[in-house]
């Protein structure tokens, strides 16, 4: 048994002999290269960490797995061990949610012996946030970023991009925010929002990118931006509508839904734009991947095919239609995004056996969901089922207890050979519009899926997991995180049959109600 609440569980834990007091002034002893979970430390402590001597060692040693640690609590003092910065760093999240919960007598704090050996079932723990639909700016995602560390997530997939708004300062291409980032209304049409709200005009500046990236990577967190193309691009050819088939004008779109406005697949003005895009893009983002999206373009696969330099393309390559096309257009993007240093993730609707095995699948929704697994032996994948992880989706159709139950094998991955990097849930933003809405969709189900990520299926416990997480949700109530109570309700999937979530929202509406009802009893 654990005897502190720690999420995700560790993989091993036992108790130990003796106990070491910490009061404010404790000092912290860090490796050089571990700053990170030094200073993670003592932010808490309220001292600042050094190099010689302390009762709360971080010690890098050899040979330890990527991202595991050990931590040991005695009489002696407090040592965590890791190999590398990240493993250091969840030693000092553990720990941090320990003394956090130690007993504390005159401003100190006990923690009993122990002794815990960590490591993550997946190298890829992954929250993906838009950002396109519903803009909600740097101190935002720099709250997400906290509670992520605190969940030991790795991974911010941040989507930047789509027929909504492009969100990105460029100095290459300024029309793709003084054209492409406003719309006119703040509210998209669904869930009763359809204009409302005055112009919506927003965006990050590139020195705002720098500073989030910064941020996420002194928790441990990966940033990767999504781009989406060659669908979802309404607001790109808003402002820049000779990149499309006809050339015809469009507006940034304030409806929902698949669209067919489409990047030209056949004219090289396109591949010279996106060329020096993603130059300017790759060097705000320093870490590994770049996502491509490439989902929901078949409505655009129907323009390709009247557009005159699509077909002749098709024709010169031997493509039978749209969806062909798109296979050669994703690998010249690739190109790109390889020329810059960078790997390419992209949805699953556009993998195909044609395509660079150095392409990461993000598997969301298949039609064909065979020939996608498939696809799992030849490259990495990232799982984010939508019956599962799409987080945005109502508590009645993927209620807390779904989430945590995932399993690879409820979507017909985890056979041997699959190559499977990790999970990740999402956070689409048609009617999440404000921070409350997104905390709302994304509260408690974060602890699941980073429980899903982290701890090893045969040692997750349903009932475990929801004694721990009263811990956290105490903790989010101080910290001022909103979270759905809804998952306490058996919900009637017919009364409630809303699926999305927002500010007006029904669902979210409801759980306010629901809210005030809990607080007043
Ligand atoms: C997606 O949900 N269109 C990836
Ligand atoms: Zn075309």
């Amino acid at each position: 048994m654990l005897k502190y609440n720690i999420l995700p569980k560790p993989n091993r834990y036992d108790e130990a002999p003796g106990s070491y007091t910490v009061s404010q002034g404790t000092q912290v002893l860090c490796a050089k290269e571990f700053l990170n979970a030094g200073n993670y430390l003592t932010a808490y402590l309220k001292t600042t960490p050094r190099q010689g001597e302390g009762a709360i060692k971080i010690k890098k040693t050899q040979g330890m797995a990527a991202e595991s640690y050990r931590l040991r609590v005695s009489n002696d003092g407090i040592l965590i061990e890791a190999s590398d910065p990240a493993g250091a760093f969840y030693g000092a999240v553990t720990l941090r949610t320990i003394l956090m919960q130690a007993k504390k007598q005159n401003g100190k704090a006990t923690v009993e012996g122990l002794f815990i050996a960590d490591e993550p079932q997946y190298a890829y723990r992954g929250v993906q946030i838009d950002d396109a639909r519903h803009f909600f700016g740097k101190d935002v995602v720099k709250r997400v970023l906290d509670s992520m560390a605190m969940l030991k997530l790795n991974t911010l997939h941040w989507h930047l991009s789509d027929d909504q708004g492009f969100r990105v300062e460029s100095k290459i291409f300024p029309e793709l925010v003084s054209i492409g980032a406003k719309r006119k209304y703040a509210g998209l049409k669904g869930c009763g929002m359809e204009h409302r709200g005055g112009e919506y005009f927003h965006y990050y500046t590139q020195e705002e990118i720098r500073e989030v990236v910064a941020y996420a990577a002194s928790l441990q967190i990966e940033v990767i931006p999504e781009f989406d193309i060659p669908g979802h691009t309404t607001a790109i050819l808003a402002a820049y509508p000779q990149l499309s088939c006809f050339g015809e004008p469009v507006e940034v779109t304030n409806e929902n839904g698949v669209f067919d406005t489409i990047l030209c697949a056949g004219n090289e003005e396109v591949y010279d734009f996106l060329d020096k895009l993603f130059g300017e893009l790759c060097a705000l983002f320093p870490g590994r991947y770049f996502h491509l999206g490439g989902d929901e373009a078949s409505e655009g696969h129907k323009v390709w095919e009247k557009c005159p330099k699509c077909r002749a393309l098709m024709e010169e390559n031997g493509l039978k239609d749209g969806k062909a096309l798109q296979g050669l257009f994703m690998s010249r993007a690739n190109e790109i995004v390889k020329k810059y240093g960078k790997t390419t993730i992209a949805w699953n609707d556009c993998i195909g056996d044609g395509f660079d095995k150095s392409i990461v699948c993000q598997y969301w929704h298949a039609h064909n969901v065979s020939d996608v697994r498939q696809q799992s032996y030849k490259r990495e994948f990232i799982l984010s089922p939508d019956a599962f992880f799409y987080f945005d989706v109502s508590y009645a159709n993927i209620p807390l207890k779904k989430a945590y139950k995932f399993k690879e094998s409820k979507v017909g991955f985890g056979k041997p050979g699959q190559r499977v990097r990790g999970i990740e849930c999402t956070h689409w933003s048609e009617w999440i519009d404000s921070e409350q809405a997104l905390q709302f969709a994304m509260f408690p189900r974060l602890a699941a899926l980073a429980e899903a990520a982290w701890t090893h299926p045969e040692l997750r416990r349903w009932k475990d997991f929801k004694k721990r997480l009263l811990w956290l949700k105490t903790y989010w109530r101080k910290t001022g995180v909103y979270y759905s109570r809804l998952e306490k309700r058996k919900w009637n999937v017919k009364r409630f049959p809303i699926y999305h979530l927002g500010t007006d929202g029904k669902e979210f509406q409801i759980s306010e109600r629901l809210r005030a009802k809990e607080e007043t009893t």
